[in-house]
């Protein structure tokens, strides 16, 4: 096939992208949008503190107009994210214990039950483990509600959207290291206990100081051998040309060679739409043009 959705789609697998809902009116970003991505996650609008602004008063608006724009189009969505340190309204930062925990839990059910059906996968939790060697759960003040509070999450999304898959998402977990050994454990605890979970995002934000590691395909294939889907859920590699092409090859095929890696997602379209604050890292250069890394995942799909 010639787009990366319809070539995904005939391994069995989709090819993403974030999506800004701002964006949409932007007819080159539309028009790379529908023509290439069968799956979208929105980049910041199913956040805490956009869908949650003040405490018990939801806002779905932005959310909903990617989801609208995705069902019409025939694309997946990746709900991102219910449960993450990070983008926490105000009101959120400002609780600690059983008030968080509640309203953390009360956040989880009102989102999920508002997209009930239509999320193919959900990113649970986001983000909850630390860097470095320690293997620890990242200090945050969900943590400080109690260890138990990624199982309550998970079984909190299960309660109100059974269909949908429920994921674990983090970065610095797409090759074997202390920190991807901690989200390894937790999976097959919560496997062993029958925590629901199925699937776990590897976020694979690389660039030179962090290159794509050499192992990346065995650790999707180790958690895959969980019995958990694995998916690439914010690709972006910095670099250029040839380099950054092979890279992005290279994912790919990692991907493809591990069954249960069902889906790629791009954490943007164009260099210009990437969050990274310089560099090139994306499929299409700053006017739409696809660049050799689009060639290179092309060829690989
Ligand atoms: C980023 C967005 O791309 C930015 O627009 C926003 O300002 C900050 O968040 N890991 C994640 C994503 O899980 O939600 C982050 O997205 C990038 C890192």
């Amino acid at each position: 096939a010639t787009t990366l959705g319809a070539s995904a789609a005939e391994k069995g697998r989709y090819f993403g992208t974030a999506v800004a809902a701002y964006k949409l009116s932007d007819a080159t970003y539309s028009g790379i949008l529908n023509r290439e991505f069968n799956s979208v996650t929105p980049e910041n609008e199913m956040k805490w503190d956009a869908t949650e602004p003040t405490q018990g008063q939801f806002s779905f608006t932005s959310a909903d107009q990617i989801v609208a724009r995705a069902k019409a189009n025939g694309a997946k969505v990746r709900g991102h994210a219910l449960a993450w340190h990070s983008q926490q309204p105000s009101w959120a930062q400002n609780l600690s214990g059983t008030a968080l925990r509640n309203a953390m839990v009360n956040h989880v059910t009102q989102v999920a039950t508002h997209y009930k059906g239509q999320i193919d996968s959900w990113d649970v939790v986001n983000e909850a483990f630390a860097d470095g060697g320690t293997g620890a759960r990242r200090d945050s003040n969900l943590q400080r509600t109690g260890n138990d509070w990624i199982e309550v999450a998970f079984r909190t999304a299960r309660a109100a959207d059974p269909a949908a898959k429920l994921c674990y998402n983090d970065y610095n977990t797409d090759g074997q290291n202390a920190k991807s050994n901690a989200v390894f454990a937790m999976v097959q605890d919560f496997k062993s206990r029958g925590v629901p979970i199925d699937c776990v995002g590897f976020q694979s934000h690389f660039n030179s100081a962090s290159p794509v590691p050499s192992d990346y395909q065995a650790n999707l294939q180790r958690f895959a051998n969980l019995g958990v889907d694995v998916q690439i859920t914010e690709l972006d590699i910095e670099g250029s040309g040839t380099t950054q092409a092979n890279s992005f090859g290279t994912v790919t095929r990692a991907c493809l060679a591990v069954t249960r890696c069902n889906g790629i997602t791009v954490w943007g379209i164009r260099d210009s739409d990437s969050w990274r604050a310089s560099g090139t890292p994306l499929l299409f250069d700053g006017s739409g043009n696809k660049k050799a890394a689009y060639t290179a995942v092309l060829d690989a799909l």
